[in-house]
Formats: structure tokens, sequence, C-alpha cells
């Protein structure tokens, strides 16, 4: 039985997970009783890291996971890093309430004039989004700033687990000419990697 992934949405000394109602740990987590006891493997990956020099974050929340969106953009507000955050549709509307005040905060699609002037104004980006619109994202991203610079999009690829320390395979990323782990190398991953 694989292990499926759970994502904080606020870290530090008392953490937070963010789980969609239809993701199948919902019930499971929602039915447990004070001092109930949990197999967990965990923290798996890399951490997220800001390029050097990036001062203006733009995370897009488009699908799920949306909870690494919400930890991320405080801990751009604890870096000082100026943050804005396109939710995909009006289904993402109560994130809003669990960002930073700080963060300016909107709703775009992908073929949008606010997205192109985010895109334009961003130096970093972070998305959660279907890998089917991972394409699209590369594109407009290379029309409007001329290239697809290696590390301005980040995207979220979550996987389910088995090993949890690159060992098994199991998280491989289907991606040609690559040896992509989801729990090793992941979860954010270069856009450019994935295309
Ligand atoms: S879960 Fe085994 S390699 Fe990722």
């Amino acid at each position: 039985m694989l292990r499926h992934p759970a994502f904080f949405s606020r870290g530090g000394n008392r953490a937070q997970l963010l789980i969609p109602p239809v993701d199948p740990l919902h019930l499971p987590l929602s039915t447990l009783l004070p001092q109930s006891s949990l197999d967990v493997l965990g923290p798996l990956g890399q951490p997220y890291l800001l390029s050097a020099g990036a001062r203006r974050l733009l995370l897009l929340a488009f699908a799920e996971p949306v909870a690494p969106i919400v930890a991320i953009s405080h801990w751009a507000e604890r870096q000082g890093v100026a943050t804005a955050v396109i939710i995909g549709g009006e289904q993402w509307q109560p994130l809003v309430s669990l960002l930073p005040e700080s963060a300016e905060c909107g709703v775009a699609g992908l073929n949008s004039s606010a997205l192109e002037q985010a895109l334009l104004w961003a130096d970093q980006v972070v998305a959660s989004l279907p890998p089917a619109l991972f394409g699209a994202l590369a594109a407009l991203t290379s029309r409007l700033r001329l290239r697809l610079a290696p590390g301005f999009v980040k995207v979220i690829v979550a996987r389910d687990y088995l090993c949890g320390l690159g060992a098994c395979g199991s998280c491989a990323l289907p991606v040609p000419g690559q040896h992509l782990l989801s729990c090793r190398d992941g979860p954010l991953f270069d856009l450019r990697e994935l295309l």
C-alpha cells in the first residue's frame, strides 16, 4: 500500500495540515480522536528556496495541493518578499482567508491579462496546477518574457509514496530522459525539467 502525501499549510511550533475534502486522507484524519497514534513518514523531499535576488513572488493556485501555496505565502512574508496569489477559479476563494494580509490576491484564468501582468511582474513563480496545463504555462511565460528561464517557474507535483527514501522508484515522474523522484527531488520541480 502506498503512502499518501499531506502538505503543511503552516509551520512553526504547531504545524497545520490542509487536507481537501475529496482527499482519501480527509475522512480518516477528520475522525481521529485526541491522543490517537498516526504512522507518519516525513518530511520528504527538498525545501523551497527562493532564487537569489528574487523579491517578487507569484503563487498560482489552480489545483490541489494548495496547502504549499499557503505555506510559501507566509514564509515569503517573513522574508519580506512581495507576494501575489492568483487563484484559478471561485472554488478556491476560501483559500484567501488563509493567506497573509500582505499578499495581493486575485482570481484569473491561464489566458487572462491579469495573469500576463503578474508573470511580467514576478521574478519567481510557484504553481499548483494540473499537469495538462504545464505546457500552456510554459508557452505563456516564454511568450511574455521571451524565454522560460531555469528555475523561474516551479510546479508542485505530488505522488503517492512507497519507501519515501528515493529507493523504490514508485514516485518517479513520467518525464522522458529524466530520473526525477517526487519523494527525493520534489515536490517542487523546475517547470523546464517537466516539459
Ligand atoms: S517513494 Fe520510493 S522512490 Fe519515491
